[in-house]
């Protein structure tokens, strides 16, 4: 068994960095509802505890509480931002309201005798609060400040400590470095994690949750659900069927490629061409987030017909990982857009358990996980490529002829890019719903607009642009519009995640 660091849960979208900080600090971690019980807690074993932030205020009645007696249990406990303002709430300190808050990244003075912080050198951090430490619980020392608040407390002896930034995330310096510290100064861990760990972890899970049933996987081609293929078959040879469903939305030959790949394998690859249907529930459909409900509910219709077919299997697979979630809306967060795998998903499912074993995991870990399971690198690689396919980068109703407009466009695109020798992490080509004048020859023509994208990005819950040479951009351009008459004009989208979001819808 590894040692183990909990992270609870208070409605932070930072839960999954700091879970993942954690690791990469060769810990162990997982993330547990906020409110879980000190005896549960006390079962489970751990070497320390971590609470996340999340929006609320401690002093409202129906705010996240967590079980007071953790806080005696005499494990090493760090709160980041409402975690802290929980822990000297729940001891008795006093939280209030400031007049703005900070948000942004302010100057933090620490004092170096905390065993947090390595200097007493001043750094930067990112502060995301209103509310804050008015007055300590009895015990507690300041061990940090901004200009106008408590920015990191302790009570030393009773190994506990608060941080009001966030130390789990890049735009703070040294925030590693601060985990570091109570992870092995303060927690005294050994760091016996690896991600080869993981692999262990998730298999005897997946065999003991599956018992004699056997498992459907919804198997995109793509990264995340190679994986997934991978470590389910690993787990449970035999009672693994991976399902390719042929939505028509795949770019240029896509299908055939995938089928080729897979089908060579031990998988049991089925490929449902399901074209017509998936163009048929489309029909007259423009909104984006209506788009993204129905596909991701035909997927689910899809394989419950093969599951049928099949013997009545009662577990799905899904590749999903982290940021699927958050943007979906996780547990308490705003909705940016349905993953067609989690937001997407019906209410009405007949299958009794969906299996998610990377969800909580960054797309790059999950290619290291890929790596370590012997997956060839062009697998582990690839860029992703959203469930939904070209139908949520053609804006508007999609059609049979415009999906194949775009698949000739985005393949000139792609092959042009795929010759440079440092690539973007992503990059695809868009049917715009606008039309633009152009001329031909002698003739005005008024057709659509290409946009392409390129972006360079680490985990894509974030992107830059990618800044292309314009020698590339308009050998793009005029093959874009020489090869394909019916595109009036190429434009580049150069705007970065925020605000924009890596796909158009
Ligand atoms: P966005 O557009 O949300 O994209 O900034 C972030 C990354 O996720 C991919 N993406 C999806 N992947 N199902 C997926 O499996 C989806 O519904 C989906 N939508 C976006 C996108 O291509 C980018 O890599």
């Amino acid at each position: 068994m590894n040692e183990l660091v909990l992270v609870l849960d208070f409605g932070g979208q930072y839960k999954e960095l700091i879970a993942g900080a954690v690791r990469k600090l060769s810990v162990y971690s997982e993330i547990k509802p906020g409110h879980i019980s000190a005896a549960e807690i006390r079962r489970l074993d751990p070497i320390g505890i971590i609470l996340t932030g999340g929006p609320h205020s401690v002093y409202l009645p129906d705010s996240p509480q967590c079980d007071k007696d953790i806080f005696s249990l005499g494990i090493p406990v760090l709160g980041i931002c409402y975690g802290m303002q929980l822990m000297c709430h729940t001891l008795k300190g006093e939280v209030s309201c400031g007049e703005s808050g900070e948000y942004g990244r302010f100057t933090v003075m620490p004092s170096s005798k905390s065993a947090l912080f390595d200097t007493n050198k001043p750094f930067k951090a990112l502060m995301s609060h209103k509310d804050a430490v008015s007055r300590l619980p009895k015990g507690f020392i300041a061990s940090a400040s901004t200009a106008s608040c408590i920015a990191a407390c302790e009570n030393a002896t009773k190994k506990l400590y608060g941080v009001q930034f966030h130390p789990e995330t890049k735009h703070t310096e040294s925030g590693g470095e601060i985990i570091k510290n109570f992870l092995y100064k303060i927690c005294g861990a050994a760091g016996d994690y690896k991600l080869d760990d993981y692999i262990d972890i998730q298999v005897s899970r997946i065999r003991q949750d599956a018992g004699k049933e056997k498992v459907l996987l919804a198997l995109s081609g793509g990264v995340d659900s190679s994986v997934c293929a991978s470590l389910l078959s690993r787990a449970i040879p035999g009672k693994l069927v991976c399902i390719f469903v042929d939505h028509g939305f795949m770019r240029l030959n896509e299908g055939d490629e995938i089928e080729r790949i897979f089908s060579g394998r031990k998988l049991n690859f089925i490929r449902v061409n399901a074209q017509k249907r998936f163009l048929a529930r489309l029909k007259g459909i423009s909104k984006p987030e209506e788009k993204r409900k129905i596909i991701g509910e035909e997927f689910i219709r899809v394989f419950e017909e093969e599951a049928l077919k099949l013997g009545d299997i009662p577990f799905l697979a899904q590749g999903t990982i982290y940021p699927d979630v958050v943007e979906s809306g996780g547990a308490f967060g705003a909705i940016i857009k349905s993953h067609h795998n989690v937001g997407g998903l019906p209410k009405n499912l007949k299958f009794t358990r969906i299996f998610e074993p990377l969800a909580g995991l960054f797309k790059d870990e999950v290619r290291v996980l890929g790596k370590k399971l012997g997956l060839p690198a062009f697998m582990v690689n690839r860029q992703p490529f959203p469930g939904p396919g070209l139908a949520i980068r053609i804006t508007g109703e999609v059609t049979e002829n415009k999906l194949e407009l775009l698949r000739r466009c985005d393949a000139i695109l792609r092959e042009e890019l795929d010759r440079m020798k440092k690539r973007p992490d992503q990059y695809f080509a868009v049917l715009t719903d606008t039309l633009s004048v152009g001329v031909k020859g002698d003739d005005r023509t008024y057709d659509p607009v290409i946009a392409i994208r390129a972006v360079s990005t680490g985990d894509f819950m974030t992107c830059e642009y990618t800044p292309l040479s314009h020698k590339v951009l308009s050998r793009i351009s005029s093959r874009i519009t020489g090869e394909i008459p019916s595109v009036s004009r190429v434009v580049y989208d150069i705007t970065s995640k925020p605000p924009a979001t890596v796909e158009w819808e």
